[in-house]
């Protein structure tokens, strides 16, 4: 787990440096820097294990009519995550590419400041612990999706079928472009 404590390096962003900075003399006082990360070098500049986590959603699966162009970024995500990680297994390094979806979950994002129709919207969803232990199960075990609480028979559902089709178109495009190559 990427946690500061265990001298794993982790990333957070946020454009409140008010945040930023309670999080940093919270956890990793003296270990924070801005660094850049370029995915194509990460197998020869980490020679540990790698996680690159993303935050997608079950509205990355199924769409939510109420919120179409969440779900349709959510939802391009979710494929730049299925075809990123066939890349990173046929490279040489060890980087796990990790997709969390998790279900309505209790934060600011239902707040009226951004969604101004909502009342009480931060009460909408799972409490936000809930997410955190689910998540933290998933990624001791090494899950590369974490589909959690209604997220999880939406995934079901739907997503075997989606990746094996992945998996399939991807070997035989790979086969056909081996002639048309340079
Ligand atoms: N809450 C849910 O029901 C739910 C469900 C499924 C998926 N998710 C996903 O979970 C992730 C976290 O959402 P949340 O519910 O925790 O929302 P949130 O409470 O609104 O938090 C969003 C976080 O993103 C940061 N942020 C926003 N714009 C940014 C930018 N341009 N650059 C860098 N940081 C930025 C914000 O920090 P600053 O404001 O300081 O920048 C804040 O820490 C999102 O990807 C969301 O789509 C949430």
């Amino acid at each position: 787990m990427a946690f500061p404590q265990n001298d794993a390096y982790g990333i957070v962003v946020g454009r409140r440096k008010e945040k930023l900075d309670s999080f940093v003399n919270k956890h990793a006082e003296g270990k924070a820097a801005a660094v850049e990360l370029d995915i194509k070098k990460l197998d020869r500049t980490q020679p540990k294990q790698t996680s690159i986590v993303y935050t997608s959603s079950k509205l990355g699966i199924v769409p939510m009519v109420r919120a179409p162009k969440y779900g349709a970024s959510k939802a391009a995500l979710h494929h730049f995550v299925l075809a990123l990680r066939e890349q990173m297994k046929d490279g040489p390094g060890n980087v796990n590419v990790v997709e969390i979806f998790p279900p309505a979950v209790q934060t600011e994002l239902h707040d009226g400041k951004h969604q101004p129709d909502l009342k009480n919207g931060h009460q909408i969803g799972i409490p936000l612990q809930e997410l955190i232990d689910s998540t933290r199960a998933g990624l001791v075990k090494d899950d590369e999706q974490i589909a959690v609480g209604l997220a999880k028979g939406i995934f079901d559902a739907v997503e075997p079928t989606r990746q094996r089709i992945l998996r399939d178109l991807h070997a035989q495009l790979t086969k056909i472009l081996q002639d048309f190559l340079v």
